[in-house]
């Protein structure tokens, strides 16, 4: 382990306390230590209910998740902090979406479309909505290794697409989809665009002022902050004239026996006592990403990323899914190995203590349509080391004989 990569796994107590090998960060990362102690001092020293009392702690507590908001909304170039609601994750920033823009602005026979390659979290809540409202679910497909066509899209977009949802970042490629011709496409016949940016935010520069994208929903606990705190960003107008999600309290302006009046947005979406602590996670995630420079962290995904495609290809028998260029996988290697099923590859990786995944990695229409049951999926975060990656190769090259084949 190098000096550098010593003092990065210094900040991730999960990492130098533990002898395991993370290579499952596509599914949540690790908490650095300085996430983990600011949200233990947010309950030591400001636990109260924020935006309600009118006493020094619970001032201090909603100035907190304001300051998290701020930040949120800078970290993505939104606008004004008024367009970043706090959900508990990807999943419910796009389920808000479906259950209120597209439950209000829906109407039989109209389109939805979607890529083939969505996390089952930006399709499911489309295809109930469309079951819902008479509408009709499309599907867009990339090439087999995720590449979208703009031509292709434009030709499948008409007049009755109504929404367009589409991730920034596979799950399973690893790859970028450039969404703003999308976006700009999508706007040009009258559509709105819902990104899914659990996997982007995290990994490459987002801006959603230049991308001019409607709806971006990600989650923290796939960029260092803890669980159950999410974004969904909106835009203005779009927020204001929406219908609420939940209903309850903090999301109203008053209440009378008869009528009500919500509160402006974000609020309006914000029904019940919120995530605080979650919110002071994010906000101290955010912050540990610009002391280490989210340039530096790309740069070194980018850095792994190489020598393990290098080593990947070295295999026999192992069939990386995507992109030949290590650059485009962002750190998520999704492969098979022929004969060999990705849960005995977990199963033997997780006995020398490498954290894998296997299955369909919730994207099981992509694995239909790339003709794979189920594939394995190693992937990298800004704290792996070299070492990581050679334990991980030196094991993958050995399974299939561990599994009886001669070759
Ligand atoms: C592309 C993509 N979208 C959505 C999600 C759902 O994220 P969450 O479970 O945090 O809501 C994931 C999670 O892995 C993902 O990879």
């Amino acid at each position: 382990m190098t000096r550098e990569e010593e003092r990065i796994r210094a900040d991730f107590p999960l990492l130098s306390k533990n002898n395991v090998i993370y290579l499952d960060n596509t599914a949540t990362s690790q908490k650095p230590k300085k996430v983990i102690d600011d949200v233990a001092e947010f309950y030591r020293t400001l636990n109260s209910n924020p935006m309600r009392g009118l006493y020094d702690i619970s001032v201090r507590a909603t100035e907190r998740v304001e300051e998290a908001r701020e930040k949120a909304a800078s970290f993505i170039n939104a606008k004004n902090s008024s367009e970043i609601v706090f959900t508990r994750n990807a999943t419910e920033g796009l389920n808000l979406v479906a259950y209120t823009y597209g439950e209000e602005k829906l109407s039989e026979g109209d389109e939805v479309m979607i890529s083939i390659s969505e996390h089952h979290s930006n399709l499911l809540p489309w295809r109930l909505l469309c079951e819902r409202k008479k509408a009709v679910l499309k599907y867009f497909e990339c090439d087999e290794t995720g590449v979208f066509s703009l031509e292709e899209f434009k030709h499948a977009l008409s007049a009755k697409t109504k929404i367009v949802a589409m991730s920034a970042m596979s799950n399973v490629f690893g790859r970028e989809n450039v969404i703003t011709p999308f976006v700009k496409a999508a706007h040009e016949c009258g559509a709105v665009f819902v990104a899914d940016g659990a996997q982007s935010v995290p990994h490459v520069r987002t801006d959603v002022s230049e991308s001019g994208v409607d709806f971006l929903a990600f989650s923290g606990h796939k960029m260092f902050a803890p669980m159950g705190i999410g974004v969904l960003y909106g835009k203005k107008e779009l927020l204001e004239e929406m219908p609420p999600f939940l209903s309850g309290g903090e999301m109203i302006e008053y209440v009378h026996r008869d009528s009500e009046r919500f509160s402006a947005p974000p609020y309006k979406f914000e029904a019940g006592t919120m995530n605080a602590g979650g919110a002071a996670g994010l906000l101290s995630a955010l912050q540990y990403i610009d002391s280490v420079g989210f340039e530096n962290i790309m740069k070194r995904e980018e850095e792994l990323s190489e020598y393990m495609l290098s080593g990947l290809v070295k295999i026999p028998h192992v069939k990386v899914l995507g992109s030949d260029e290590a650059r485009e996988h962002h750190g998520i290697f999704t492969f098979t190995v022929d004969g060999v099923h990705p849960h005995d590859i977990s199963e033997i990786m997780s006995s020398k203590n490498i954290c894998i995944r296997a299955g369909h990695h919730c994207a099981q229409p992509l694995h239909e349509f790339l003709g794979v049951r189920s594939t394995a999926r190693a992937s990298l975060g800004y704290y792996n080391t070299k070492d990581d990656i050679d334990a991980f190769l030196k094991t993958l090259s050995e399974i299939r004989g561990v599994m009886g084949f001669m070759d």
